[in-house]
């Protein structure tokens, strides 16, 4: 549909495809939101948390039109030395995605943890100017992971496989940090003056880590401008 097209993508021509890609909540609204964000971002714009993709369709598109580049960072499921195995691949749909687009030439994925790769990013080469953050939920945790059963089910997580062995699920967790918490403290500081960041999931009362971040950090600071501060979704403008 847009393959190496030169027109414009207008947001409801892409909005019609990017519904399609499952996505665990990233309503029309705020899909609008990121399509806009990411056309008026002019350069470098990330996102934490990619999942299927849906909202790196939009930025993707968005940047597409603006001639910048998006940079999609996420572990698909690739954590501490282990992949999950499971029925659906989520870095493989990603990536067919993002070909079946023709977004190749506009975004780039980082796989990895956040925290992590934030530390080989030289933001003066990158000064980023927009910021998507929609990673893990909590507000910082470093328990052992384990996924819901439900979860285990719906995604047909089997085993973990390490080098050459496979472990069922149960059997291992890995520890390591993770959180919104340190995923604004990796990446905000690095939004250029006059740059967007944007928080997925914030004042709803099942993700109380993202709320409190978005409370502690970016509402009353001088640091931003909010410019929306809405059910499930925070923006603000860096000041300086
Ligand atoms: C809520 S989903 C993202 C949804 C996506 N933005 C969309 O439009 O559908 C959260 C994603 O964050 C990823 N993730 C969670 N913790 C992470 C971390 N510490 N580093 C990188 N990715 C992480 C998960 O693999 C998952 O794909």
């Amino acid at each position: 549909m847009f393959g190496e097209t030169t027109e414009l993508a207008t947001f409801e021509s892409v909005w019609e495809r990017a519904e399609e890609i499952g996505s665990p909540h990233l309503p029309k609204e705020q899909g609008r939101i990121l399509f806009e964000a990411g056309q008026n971002s002019n350069g470098i714009a990330v996102e934490i948390g990619s999942w299927l993709g849906r909202s790196t369709a939009l930025i993707g598109c968005g940047v597409r039109n603006s001639g910048g580049r998006l940079y999609s960072i996420d572990h698909w499921n690739k954590i501490a030395g282990g992949i999950i195995e499971s029925d659906l691949d989520i870095w493989e749909r990603w990536n067919s995605m993002v070909e079946d687009w023709g977004l190749e030439r506009f975004v780039v994925p980082l796989r990895g943890l956040s925290h992590e790769i934030a530390g080989g990013w030289d933001s003066k080469r990158k000064p980023i100017e927009f910021l998507f953050i929609d990673g893990f939920h909590g507000y910082l945790e470093t328990s052992p992971l384990r996924f819901p059963e439900l979860w285990k089910k719906a995604y047909g997580m089997t085993s973990w496989k390490i080098g050459r062995r496979k472990i069922p699920m149960e059997d291992y967790a890995p520890i390591f940090p993770r959180g919104v918490k340190l995923d604004y403290d990796a990446w905000a500081n690095k939004v250029c003056v006059g740059g967007i960041l944007i928080m997925h999931d914030i004042n709803r009362p099942e993700h109380p880590g993202c709320t409190k971040v978005w409370k502690e950090e970016v509402i009353d600071s001088k640091y931003w401008t909010v410019l929306i501060d809405s059910d499930g979704f925070g923006m603000a403008r860096r000041n300086y």
